[in-house]
């Protein structure tokens, strides 16, 4: 099947589809957006994002779990209190995001704390507001997460994240459990982290976690580090610690490219039925989503600017750009462009680049589009990593933000102005 554009219905997310010749997001026509709001634009799908959240729910019924949604991922407020309202708790890595996460109406309790890196402060932050478990990387931070709670008069819940060296078959840059990464303890070095940890008094071990990578996707990965995992636990309760939880991160992969990876739902029946062969059927399961909830709900709209035909290479530049959209410079990720309002034509092979002065800024290499200067773009799967990785390179604003119900859109993030920016800023004293 074709749309009227020309592209194949299965390249378009579910909620992003043609009708009569505009691209909407459910009953919303992306052009209007763009029109009414400026580009460059992100726009989110709610249907989208309970869908994804919905495989997870349907993966786990039944069973007794948490679902964390990984917040760095979009950390956006409206974005968050749409997942929170549905029952979510959220995966945190700073401070920022505690507060962020607070503001959207969190409990507290369903809130865990990853990363390498806590500060002092950060963990007391925590501390005081409750949160339900920190995620441990190393023996070091176990130590003074220790003394800092012993300080408070608290005991932390704690999980130390194993580094279970799997190989999740990913790029580099976010592959996370193998041993030359930086994440999480080594799997020989579990069992004595926690019977360490069973010995502070500023400690409380409610669980274990990993997390082995990001856009994974392959079930085997899976699958090996969740028996590593699960060897680790038989062998930490044999020896009188008891794990309430397992937490076995995030890191499921969308469709960017005609990738294909397993549903949440078959997913989780695969790993369930491990679970259960192995005896751990009713243990208390966290999860860690970040990308696979909300990645292939958001698109980001951007207008051509300027054709610049070479000898080389055609060159289509638009007012997006690597601040808005860093993936592709960072980890060569590819992102689909469509127009929003296709045209006829044949069209031509083009590099879409932004304007930020670096050959490293651009969103897509050799695209056939057509496309006039004013027609208006829809960079693909962009709700997860790209606006909470956005930057203010070249004093460019941050763009706005808007989530799409049906036929309802709403603001949730007035574009960023230079003034804003300046905000912060002190000049010196005059001369
Ligand atoms: N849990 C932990 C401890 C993590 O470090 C991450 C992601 C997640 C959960 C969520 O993973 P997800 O389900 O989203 O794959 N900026 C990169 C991805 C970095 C992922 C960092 N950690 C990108 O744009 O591809």
């Amino acid at each position: 099947m074709t749309t009227s554009s020309g592209l194949p219905a299965s390249t378009l997310p579910p909620h992003f589809a043609y009708q009569n010749q505009r691209l909407m997001a459910e009953n919303v026509p992306l052009d209007r957006l763009a029109h009414e709001h400026g580009t460059p634009l992100f726009v989110y799908s709610r249907a989208a994002i309970l869908d994804a959240l919905g495989a997870y729910q349907r993966g786990l019924a039944g069973r007794k779990h948490l679902i964390c949604y990984a917040m760095k991922a979009n950390s956006s407020l409206a974005i968050l209190q749409t997942l929170v309202r549905e029952g979510c708790g959220l995966d945190i890595v700073s401070g920022g995001e505690l507060e962020r996460a607070l503001a959207a109406g969190v409990e507290p309790s369903k809130v865990i704390f990853s990363g390498v890196g806590k500060t002092r402060a950060e963990m007391r932050q925590a501390l005081t507001a409750g949160i339900g478990c920190f995620n441990v990387e190393s023996r070091a931070e176990l130590d003074v997460l220790d003394e800092v709670a012993r300080d408070m008069g608290m005991r932390a819940p704690v999980s130390v994240r194993v580094n279970p060296n799997v190989d999740a078959q990913t790029h580099p840059y976010i592959s996370t459990g193998l041993k030359g990464n930086k994440f999480g303890i080594a799997h020989e070095e579990v069992a004595s982290t926690y019977r360490h940890a069973a010995t502070c008094r500023g400690l409380r071990v409610v669980g274990i976690d990993c997390h082995i990578g990001s856009q994974i996707t392959q079930t085997g990965p899976y699958l090996d580090a969740m028996d590593r995992v699960l060897d680790l636990v038989q062998a930490i309760e044999a020896e009188g610690v008891a794990i309430e939880h397992i937490d076995f991160g995030g890191g499921l992969g969308i469709d960017y490219q005609g990738d294909a990876p397993p549903e949440a739902d078959s997913l989780w029946a695969q790993l369930l039925q491990r679970m259960d062969a192995r005896g751990f059927g009713d243990r208390m399961i966290f999860i860690e989503p970040g990308r696979s909830l909300v990645g292939n709900a958001g698109v980001c709209l951007t207008e051509v600017l300027y054709l610049k035909p070479g000898e080389h290479k055609n060159f289509l530049i638009v007012d997006a750009a690597m601040n808005d959209l860093p993936r592709p410079a960072m980890y060569q990720a590819f992102h689909r462009i469509v127009p929003l309002t296709p045209r006829e034509g044949e069209p031509t092979t083009w590099d879409v680049v932004g304007p930020v002065c670096e050959s490293g800024d651009w969103i897509g290499r050799d695209r056939a589009l057509v496309a006039q200067p004013g027609d208006l773009l829809a960079v693909m799967s962009a709700g997860a990593y790209c606006m909470s990785m956005a930057s203010n390179y070249n004093t460019r604003g941050r763009a706005a933000e808007v989530l799409v119900d049906g036929e309802n859109a709403i603001l949730i993030r007035a574009r960023e102005t230079a003034a804003d920016q300046l905000r912060s800023e002190r000049a010196l004293p005059a001369v």
